[in-house]
């Protein structure tokens, strides 16, 4: 039986026009006036656009002597909350482990995910095993790899190996994703920090200073440019960062920057708040910043120089944040978004006059889905596609908080904040999960989606190829040698 969704606003990366949208088995049938038959949901005063794709999460991923505490179940059902259908989650593989049994793990738990879900693969150690399972990964739909610049001795890889991931990604037409931020030296201002009794979460920020997020992403572009690999850097915080990206782009190369809903609304004065639960709460990597880099992501998002907006979901709950008290360097790293990314960009974004809504479905779905070679069946409002879709009420008000929130952790880091535009109702693959404020979600409704690899090119990298093409050198009265 058909479900259509009636007298609302399409919304989609360029287009807004009123009309109406069929579904019937999952996906978009029809689009067009007055169509009636099957199941009404009523749109008035709404606009129906692509239901948020997340790009960066970490579901129940095994980090800093714990686990995060929202799993595919809860974190799903948060993501359908705010009107999001779709996340991409980190296979983290264990030194030594393959990528292909990290990866079981993973299918293990995403069985229960309530929306439809990817993921990207951890380059977390390098050798010839990972070499080797890497084209197994990308056959199996998982074309995305991410490298962690940062957290020395344990995930992080050194200059060599990155190369190397590379190099092997840009044969196989896939897309390297780096954590940018120089590990060695957030080693040594930790270190230091704490020798000088600086133990406090004030003092996690002033071991990340934006420099060492700069250093990195300039660091990861260059050795993309070198491999031929496009890339694709994740929770850009900074102006440096940010502008790194910028000159990439405008250089031509195939570089792509995601800032986070936190970085966005939130600033480093929330490291400085007395109570040290809410400082520690609000610990992740890269940390808040002030408001001169606030305001760079922001007029990249409006600008285009930047493309994505996620969350990073990684969400610990008081008692796993506790675990840093008396040395900051074991917070757990990381913060809750996914039911809040959309209302929280519409209001500050949207609302303000910053994004248009068109660019609003742009950096929240379409963009994404493009990059990661699922578009149109994500990110799209078109006969065919997934009815992964959301109803959006412009007019729609709450108060963020904890106590009516989805995620299992005991706090919100937008807690207070006051969002209008919400959800009327969310809708994946054609199941309507939020209703009217009432959630319904089905666990294990969700399916995973396999993505293709891009041809392997890189085509801002001509000069370098033609460069290194190993050409013998002709010299009068020396004998010519390969280089
Ligand atoms: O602090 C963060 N971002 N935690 C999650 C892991 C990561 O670095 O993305
Ligand atoms: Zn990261
Ligand atoms: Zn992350
Ligand atoms: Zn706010």
């Amino acid at each position: 039986m058909s479900t259509v969704i009636r007298n609302g606003t399409v919304v989609t990366a360029d287009l807004t026009y009123k009309a109406d949208v069929r579904v019937d088995n999952g996906v978009i049938t029809e689009i067009g006036p007055d169509l009636k038959g099957g199941t009404e949901l009523d749109a008035t005063g709404c606009y129906v656009m692509p239901g948020g794709i997340d790009p960066h999460t970490h579901l129940e991923m095994p980090f800093m002597g714990t686990y995060s505490s929202d799993d595919f179940e809860s974190g799903t059902r948060a993501a359908l909350a705010g009107g999001t259908t779709m996340v991409v989650d980190f296979a983290l593989p264990n030194p030594g482990e393959s990528l292909l049994d990290a990866l079981k793990r993973w299918d293990n738990k995403s069985t229960r995910a309530n929306c439809d879900y990817s993921f990207h693969m951890a380059v977390t150690w390098w050798g010839e095993q990972v070499f080797n399972d890497m084209p197994e990964v990308v056959k199996r739909g998982i074309t995305t790899f991410k490298h962690f610049l940062a957290y020395k001795g344990a995930l992080m890889v050194n200059d060599d190996e990155l190369f190397a991931s590379f190099s092997r990604l840009a044969e196989l037409g896939g897309i390297a994703l780096v954590h940018a931020e120089n590990g060695d030296v957030v080693a040594e201002l930790t270190a230091k920090l704490l020798a000088e009794g600086n133990t406090g979460p004030e003092a996690h920020a002033y071991s990340r200073p934006s420099q060492v997020e700069g250093e990195a992403t300039n660091r990861a572009i260059m050795i993309a440019d070198m491999a031929g690999v496009p890339l694709y850097v994740v929770h850009v915080s900074c102006e440096e960062a940010h502008e790194a990206i910028r000159r990439a782009r405008m250089q031509g190369k195939r570089v792509w920057g995601e800032p986070l809903i936190q970085h966005l609304t939130l600033d480093e004065s929330e490291y400085f708040n007395p109570d040290w639960d809410h400082a520690a709460r609000r610990v992740m990597s890269p940390p808040f910043r002030d408001k001169k880099h606030q305001d760079s992501l922001w007029a990249g998002l409006m600008s285009g120089s930047l493309s994505v907006v996620a969350t990073d979901h990684c969400a610990f709950t008081t008692e796993q944040k506790r675990m840093g008290v008396g040395d900051f360097s074991k917070i757990p790293n990381g913060t809750g978004g996914l039911e809040d990314r959309m209302p929280m960009l519409w209001t500050h974004g949207v609302n303000t006059g910053r994004l248009t809504m068109n660019e609003f479905v742009a950096v929240t779905s379409t963009n994404i889905a493009k990059i990661l070679n699922c578009y149109p069946k994500k990110g799209a409002i078109m006969v065919g596609a997934d009815a992964d879709i959301v109803v959006w009420d412009p007019e729609k008000e709450k108060t963020i908080a904890a106590a009516t929130q989805q995620s299992a952790i005991d706090y919100n880091v937008f807690e207070g904040h006051h969002v209008k535009g919400l959800p009327r109702f969310t809708l994946t693959r054609g199941h309507v999960a939020v209703h009217d404020g009432e959630i319904r979600t089905q666990e294990g409704h969700g399916k995973f989606v396999a993505r293709e690899a891009n041809a392997p090119v890189n085509r801002a990298l001509s000069t370098w190829k033609e460069l290194t093409a190993p050409r013998p050198v002709e010299r009068s009265g020396i004998p010519a040698t390969g280089v």
